[in-house]
């Protein structure tokens, strides 16, 4: 779709010109005001335009707003810093990029330069970028995206992610057991470079599919047992979204890297990062020759630095736990009947309300419903809803972001 000289993606027709943005609301050029219900799809997560952070750039912008890639801004150290004494000690290391494109391409590449393998795991229909080798690592060749950019890149292997319903409880133990099979199928012959995955929670692209508790434990065993390195992907799930600051903190495990973007600067500017192990860069950094000419920048670090500090003071992740098992309960209490609904599933404030496929349902017209009464909704697939509310929304908002959104699920309920 083109809309004023800018070409769009397919998802959603609707491309509204927001004006303004404050908190946990969105104004259109018509004057409309919206709940975001998106966090602008998990970067917003401190809600939008954030005045602390917005200080915070002005400030350095004032004082520099560019150094080139073979020096540091002393900004960048002190991001550094504190990027890594949040995380696991042994994440040590950070490396630059722009965004969590770029962060993942980095992983890729130190992986092989680093294991001197090739292959690379990913599973099927996840999102973790735009370049060539994070839609090889989602998309099969055959997928539509593949079919049209094609060829995707070679040695890229996609299994099934282990996916499990809320109400599946039962199951998980021998979902996970299955997985395990195929995973270690896969790994045996100690030709694999990494698998990249997300923690758990599939959040990219139109969906929100969850792995039985277990899976990263699970994983890291495994890749370790392969000596296969385990490239986490926190770019969706980081800074308090999953109910912890990462989530990796969920069942305690160190992945070999870990690539951040998105809320790491609350959307005030292009920023993310990869962090890995003393050994892994000392190893790998003559030969990979990463380089990021924005990565970085000072005001982005400006940001993001405030941004972290926001999340350590505020403890937001604590919030975003509760928040999210309240959405949780009040979506499973008033859309219990509703016949359309297959699954409601979410780990922090990262919701997935899941509608039957053969409900034949479509998405576009229930985002205009949910806009035209004034909440913002985003979604990429024709089934899945993911609910992304900033992590410091007040509980009124929030509820009238919930009543609207049930009233619109049951009101198409009611026309099937
Ligand atoms: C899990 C995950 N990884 C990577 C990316 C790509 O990040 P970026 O859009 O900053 O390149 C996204 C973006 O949606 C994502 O959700």
């Amino acid at each position: 779709m083109i809309k004023n000289k800018i070409l769009y993606n397919s998802f959603t027709d609707w491309k509204l010109n927001i004006v303004k943005s404050k908190g946990d609301y969105i104004w259109d050029d018509n004057g409309n005001k919206y709940i975001d219900f998106t966090s602008a799809w998990n970067v917003t997560n401190l809600g939008h335009n954030h005045p602390e952070i917005t200080e915070a750039i002005i400030k350095q912008a004032k004082k520099s707003c560019y150094v080139a890639g073979w020096n540091a801004d002393p900004i960048q150290n002190k991001y550094a810093d504190l990027l890594t004494q949040a995380l696991p000690k042994e994440l040590n290391v950070c490396v630059r990029a722009t965004g969590g494109t770029e962060a993942n391409e980095e992983a890729i590449k130190t992986a092989r330069a680093f294991t001197g393998r090739q292959k690379i795991i990913g599973f099927k229909n996840t999102y973790h970028g735009q370049s060539y080798a994070t839609i090889s690592l989602g998309k099969s060749p055959e997928s539509e995206v593949g079919k049209a950019i094609g060829p995707l890149l070679d040695k890229f292997v996609l299994i099934d992610f282990p996916s499990v319903k809320a109400s599946e409880t039962i199951n998980q133990s021998s979902i996970l057991k299955n997985f395990k099979k195929k995973l270690e199928i896969v790994l045996k012959n100690n030709d694999v470079a990494a698998i990249v995955c997300e923690v758990g929670i599939i959040t990219g692209w139109g969906s929100t599919l969850i792995a039985p508790e277990g899976f990263l434990t699970l994983v890291r065993n495994l890749t370790k047992k392969y000596q296969t390195l385990l490239i986490l992907d926190e770019v969706g799930t980081g800074f308090s979204r999953c109910g912890k600051l990462f989530g990796m903190e969920l069942e305690k495990i160190v992945p070999d890297i870990v690539t951040f973007a998105k809320g790491i600067s609350n959307g005030a500017a292009a920023i993310g990062a990869m962090v890995t192990t003393e050994e892994i860069g000392e190893k790998t950094y003559a030969t990979s020759n990463i380089y990021s000419t924005f990565g970085w920048n000072p005001v982005a670090c400006a940001a993001s630095i405030k941004t972290l500090e926001i999340h350590k003071r505020n403890r937001v992740w604590e919030k975003a736990k509760k928040d999210g098992e309240y959405i949780l309960s009040a979506l499973k209490k008033d859309l219990k009947n509703n016949p359309i609904i297959d699954d409601i599933n979410g780990i922090g404030m990262e919701i997935g309300v899941r509608l039957k496929n053969d409900a034949k349902l479509k998405m576009n017209e229930l985002i205009e419903k949910a806009r035209r009464k004034g909440l913002h909704l985003c979604y990429a697939d024709n089934f899945n809803f993911q609910l992304m509310p900033s992590l410091t929304i007040k509980r009124d908002i929030l509820n009238k972001g919930l009543e609207i959104f049930i009233e619109i699920v049951n009101s198409i309920a009611k026309k099937i």
